[in-house]
């Protein structure tokens, strides 16, 4: 039993200056399952924080259903659940390994491998943008616009599009912030024009590309349906994009916030993959998802009833001194680093996680190299959502350098 008040973590205005570490640390100290009050369709919501529990309700699919009430407090949260039982974060096996096969081939590392000069190639276009001003939102400018210009790449989009789907990124953003029932419907019905759109076009022109790869999938012997495509596509738009700008604005925020660490990774760019894991780890930007129990059960024995649904704070189980010793140091010279940034390491775990982490490691290069003296301008602005820890707008000043020698 918690003495802590659990209840207040489904409340934005608690992550109002980030993540509550200390109300995590205390939950995580007294109890593996701490009381987060009634969710909005009446059922008991409880917060696990330990590392291991976390791991073991990820692991768990049969008891910890992704699928029957999804993985928000409120079922229909974002989009309505029927829509959203065709994405892969929300199906249960055996119908999840079906589906995750059609994509796991696009990010084998080899495919992800052949990519990196065109990573490269990507973020700096963005740091050429700015570079000569010595001055830029890092936000607006460079974290939102790069891993989405990389996975229109993947997809085959026209970069011109670009802005059309910033616009339907924000808008689930939003959905994800409000919890109202289906607010992100309409993004759908904008969505499903422009994609058969562009399955004709990338058809026609022979384009080898993630759309085409949906397009031309099959599941039991069957083609997917149009509304199985559509929602593997907003899938992918939006988990491969919100979470890598927020690891990258927030790890530039972190590194100002170490000016020492920062310079090591100056000194010696050799340290950036090692001090990648250790931003994801630090920030942990997707803060939750949830999971329904399906039946009474238990969790390191405490019980959980039917339908009651479990928070698994992924960015509490990153920061469990049972996993990594002083969990609440940033340091990117540590040995061994434990972190949930990707999920609990069950079936779902992140399917992008290897282009992430070129990416971040990529942008760091190139980033840390280019732009000398980095300083903070203005305060970062932060999003106020328990869900992810993001920033909307980070001022920064800086010389223009000449490029690391990553090797
Ligand atoms: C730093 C960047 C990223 C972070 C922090 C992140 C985080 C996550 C998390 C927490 C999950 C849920 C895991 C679970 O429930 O156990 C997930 C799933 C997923 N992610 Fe990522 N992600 C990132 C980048 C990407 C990228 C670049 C892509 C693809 C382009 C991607 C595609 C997916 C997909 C398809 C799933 C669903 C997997 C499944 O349900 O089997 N992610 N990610």
């Amino acid at each position: 039993m918690s003495t802590t008040d659990a209840t207040v973590l489904t409340d934005h205005e608690t992550f109002a200056e980030g993540p509550p570490h200390p109300m995590f640390d205390a939950i995580r100290a007294e109890t593996p399952l701490a009381d987060s009050g009634v969710g909005p369709e009446g059922n008991r919501l409880w917060a696990v924080c330990r590392h291991a529990d976390i791991a073991e309700v990820s692991r768990s699919t049969d008891r910890f259903s992704s699928n029957v009430a999804g993985i928000f407090p409120n079922s229909n949260a974002v989009f309505n659940l029927m829509l959203t039982q065709n994405l892969l974060l929300y199906k249960d096996p055996p119908d999840h390994t079906k589906f995750r096969k059609i994509l796991q081939t696009a990010f084998v590392p080899n495919s992800v491998n052949k990519r990196q000069e065109q990573v490269r190639a990507t973020i700096d276009a963005f740091i050429d943008g700015v570079i000569e001003r010595g001055e830029c939102d890092f936000v607006k400018q460079i974290a939102v616009p790069f891993p989405l210009s990389v996975l229109m790449d993947l997809m085959g989009l026209p970069r011109e599009d670009i802005h059309t789907l910033e616009g339907w990124i924000d808008a689930i953003e939003a959905a994800t912030i409000s919890g109202v029932s289906d607010e992100a419907n309409p993004v759908m019905m904008e969505m499903a024009p422009y994609l058969l759109e562009q399955i004709t076009r990338q058809k026609e022109a022979g384009t080898e590309s993630l759309v085409v790869t949906l397009a031309n999938a099959v599941v039991d012997g069957e083609s997917m349906k149009d509304e199985e495509i559509l929602v593997f596509f907003g899938l992918l738009v939006f988990a491969g994009n919100d979470t890598t700008r927020n690891t990258l604005a927030n790890g530039m925020r972190v590194l100002l916030e170490h000016p020492e660490q920062m310079r090591m990774l100056v000194d010696d760019p050799s340290l950036i993959p090692n001090a990648v894991e250790e931003i994801l780890r630090y920030t942990s930007v997707v803060q939750y998802f949830c999971r329904t129990a399906t039946a009474d059960t238990e969790l390191s024995g405490c019980p959980v009833g039917e339908g009651d649904k479990v928070m698994i704070w992924y960015t509490a189980g990153s920061r469990d001194p049972g996993v990594n010793d002083d969990p609440h140091r940033f340091d990117i010279t540590r040995d061994s680093i434990e972190h949930m940034a990707f999920g609990g390491g069950g079936r779902h775990f992140c399917l992008g996680a290897g282009l992430a982490r070129q990416e971040l490691r990529v942008a760091f290069e190139q980033i840390l190299g280019r732009m000398e003296n980095i300083e903070l301008a203005d305060a970062p602005v932060r999003k106020r959502t328990n869900w992810a820890n993001a920033l909307t707008s980070m001022p920064i000043t800086f010389r223009s350098g000449s490029p690391l020698n990553p090797s």
